[in-house]
């Protein structure tokens, strides 16, 4: 057991099931695997899933797939507990029928690599869990759709669902997910909301072979920004309160827009009246992982979520700044088998940076760092079956 015997909970974590990883190596248009070898003969499988893919591809192995790569991992960096979720761009590439009947065996093939798994060592919960995925294509029906999210619900090691964000092909606010919204509120599942599609790749140029860093550290929180705008101002959280959305990369650019989007609002005569509260009171109704690699990023972002009370309308709120109650809706995560060293290491920066990033946040107490590794996770996904 990790830090001081609480627990150490990964909530973005990725994994592409043995049935999905035949689907991509059995394509040679994106999203697929391509299998070829080295010049010296050894086995070099690539990861095409962008488009517009740079540099050939990623390298992929079965750290993607193989559920002991997965426990090796989190057992190295003492991470008690992943609640695992299929990678980008899960469904959205199939034809309807064939995206709802995959849903539904994903689905089952994620329960059983969760339930099947073990326990933590106090035998008091599983080590795995899962988001469960979305038929969301083009000429779904709203049957289909709410026919997984119940199988999703009934599923006991899933306790959410992962969605990109294009929706069923007009983005997130489109009216037709309202009943979707309706039924994962009432089923109590929790949304996570990832990037896949980036923003115009003519944004980053073709001067300079910048690898994957444009698209990624750039284009995937971009994506996510856009996106979880667009759900606020479509009313969602009017509509359904309850709903529990998690925003990966830490809400992209949102935290940091989030008081000039409350401006434009107010500002502009189509909008201004459509929402019942400031926009930085929906910023505080998200969950964010805590994926941001630095402790400015981290301790920036809380405040953003910590001041929603004060824009409740009719709210006599007027504090309710400090970091603190913010930290209470952040996640660690690690985004493995993303983001692999370079060279060989003992452990993967892309994990170490972000639990030193959380150990050195400014104005956040030992407790609501605690929250951030384990606790919240525990409380927002019910981890205690
Ligand atoms: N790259 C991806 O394609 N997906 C992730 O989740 C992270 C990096
Ligand atoms: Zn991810």
């Amino acid at each position: 057991m990790s830090i001081a015997g609480k627990l150490l909970v990964d909530v973005h974590t990725h994994v592409y099931l043995p049935r999905y990883t035949s689907l991509l190596r059995s394509r040679s248009t994106v999203p697929f695997i391509r299998s070829s070898t080295t010049p010296e003969g050894l086995p070099d499988d690539r990861l095409l899933i962008l488009d517009h893919e740079p540099s050939g591809g990623r390298p992929v192995g079965p750290q993607y797939w193989d559920r002991d790569e997965k426990l090796k991992f989190m057992d190295k960096h003492n991470i008690d507990v992943s609640i695992v979720s299929t990678a980008n761009p899960w469904l959205d590439f199939l034809p309807a029928s064939q995206a709802h009947t995959l849903a539904s065996e994903l689905n089952n093939d994620l329960e059983e690599y969760c339930s099947t798994g073990p326990s933590t060592t106090d035998h008091k919960i599983k080590r795995l869990y899962g988001f469960g995925l979305l038929p969301l294509v083009p000429e779904i029906t709203t049957s289909a759709l709410l026919d997984i999210v119940h199988q999703i619900g009934q599923l006991p090691h899933l306790r959410g669902l992962i969605m990109g964000t294009r929706g069923i092909g007009k983005g997130l606010d489109d009216p037709a997910l309202d009943p979707v919204w309706g039924a994962i509120e009432k089923a109590g599942l929790v949304v996570f909301l990832h990037p896949h599609y980036g923003v115009d790749a003519s944004a980053w140029g073709d001067s300079v072979d910048n690898g994957h860093v444009l698209p990624l550290a750039l284009g995937f929180p971009f994506e996510t920004t856009t996106a979880a705008t667009r759900l606020i101002l479509s009313g969602v959280f009017d509509k359904f309160p309850a709903l529990r959305l998690l925003l990966a990369h830490s809400g992209g650019a949102l935290p940091v827009l989030s008081s000039r989007l409350a401006s434009c609002i107010d500002h502009d005569p189509i909008v201004a009246s459509r929402l019942k509260h400031d926009a930085r009171y929906y910023i505080g109704k998200l969950y964010l992982d805590a994926v941001a690699y630095g402790p400015e990023e981290l301790g920036y972002a809380s405040e953003a979520l910590s001041r929603a009370a004060r824009y409740e309308h009719g709210s006599s709120v007027t504090g309710a700044t400090d970091r603190s109650v913010g930290s209470k809706r952040m996640l660690f995560g690690t985004d493995h088998p993303f983001f692999p060293p370079l060279s060989a290491s003992e452990k993967w920066a892309s994990v170490t940076e972000n639990l030193d990033a959380i150990g050195a946040v400014q104005g956040w107490a030992e407790e609501d760092k605690e929250g951030v590794r384990g606790g919240n996770a525990i409380s927002l996904f019910n981890l205690t079956r």
